[in-house]
């Protein structure tokens, strides 16, 4: 091979090959602040997972931060990146989409929460032990990019977690004694969340189980119990109503959540009404669950799947975190 065409070869491999999608895991520069700054035994690299477990800091010191960090928090069994696609596939899509429009990787950080086991998702609860994980992961973001604010977006269970994790206090665990407190409201760091598909209000398949030893994601301390009744109403999912209600019997931690004030300057949900995790187009007791309550705006996606509300957003999402405001269109091709 003549010199030239060996230059121009190796020229292509090395322009091109680190191109191809790997975003995670945490770069080493952060790997390198977070045990200087005695973060390491929380493993937010999640390497289990290979190069899928996390991602996000900056390659060097002259890494410039330009954006408001962005933190996501995946849902239920899933994961930072991809790990057993196409359900779970963490936020692949999203990452892709906005580093192509420019955001580096210094800007966009998430690690995993427990595993992948999609066998296990009905023990999985809003528990001390992951949230005081997850909330340290945001404080350990919030000091090594020295950013005033950071933003959040979350899917699924991510929204119920993230929420708690920006909003501090207390947290009884249903399924042991177990009680935290992880600290003061950290609401006024948070520029915009943006919330997918989340079980604000409980969950409507959790009908009975608040009790049950093998749902312990359905409890009604710190699970998604959306109460047995309503007055007179015995059909969660039933929309509209038999009879107007107003839903005081359910999950303390999700009662918590919602008497409060907004976690952050600019909340947005988002959700389908085809969502076949979440279900009868998230309603739960005349009142859709899947709204943040005091959310800034909401966008309705009429034929997207629970995992499609994740994988095929996120040029709305990018838009409502840079924008602050729901995009102005009304039609989704699907
Ligand atoms: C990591 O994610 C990429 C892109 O989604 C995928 O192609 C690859 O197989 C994943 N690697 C592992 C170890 O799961």
């Amino acid at each position: 091979m003549h010199f030239s065409s060996i230059y121009l070869f190796s020229f292509i491999i090395l322009n091109f090959v680190p191109t191809i999608l790997s975003f995670g895991p945490l770069s080493s520069h952060f790997v390198e602040w977070l045990k200087s700054n005695h973060y390491d035994h929380y493993d937010f690299s999640r390497l289990d997972y290979g190069i899928n477990g996390s991602f996000g800091g900056k390659i060097d010191e002259h890494d410039q931060i330009e954006r408001t960090p962005i933190i996501f928090f995946h849902g239920n069994s899933d994961a930072a990146l991809t790990t057993n696609p196409p359900m779970l596939n963490g936020f692949v899509e999203h990452l892709t989409y906005y580093t192509n429009k420019g955001y580096k990787l210094s800007e966009l950080y998430s690690t995993s929460w427990q595993d992948n086991d999609m066998k296990k998702a009905a023990i999985r609860t809003h528990d001390c032990e992951t949230i005081q994980r997850l909330r340290a992961f945001m404080n350990a973001v919030l000091g090594y990019t020295q950013a005033l604010k950071i933003s959040v977006v979350s899917h699924s269970m991510g929204v119920t977690l993230a929420r708690k994790v920006i909003k501090g206090g207390r947290i009884e665990e249903g399924t042991t004694e177990k009680t935290c407190d992880i600290g003061p409201s950290l609401a006024d760091r948070v520029e915009v969340h943006v919330a997918i598909s989340g079980g604000n209000q409980g969950l409507c398949t959790c009908h009975g189980l608040s009790e049950s030893n093998q749902y312990p994601t359905c409890n009604s301390k710190n699970g998604f119990w959306a109460g047995d009744r309503c007055n007179e109403n015995t059909d969660c999912k039933q929309y509209p109503l038999e009879e107007d209600c107003t839903q005081r019997d359910y999950s303390l931690y999700l009662k918590d959540l919602n008497n409060g004030e907004p976690e952050g300057e600019f909340v947005f949900s988002l959700w389908s009404k085809a969502d076949e995790l979440v279900k009868a187009g998230c309603w739960s007791w005349g009142q859709p669950t899947c709204l943040v309550p005091g959310s800034h705006g909401k966008m309705i996606y009429d034929g997207l799947s629970h995992i499609e509300t994740r994988d095929l957003t996120p040029i709305d999402v990018y838009s409502i975190l840079t924008e602050k405001r729901i995009p102005i269109k009304v039609k989704h091709e699907l």
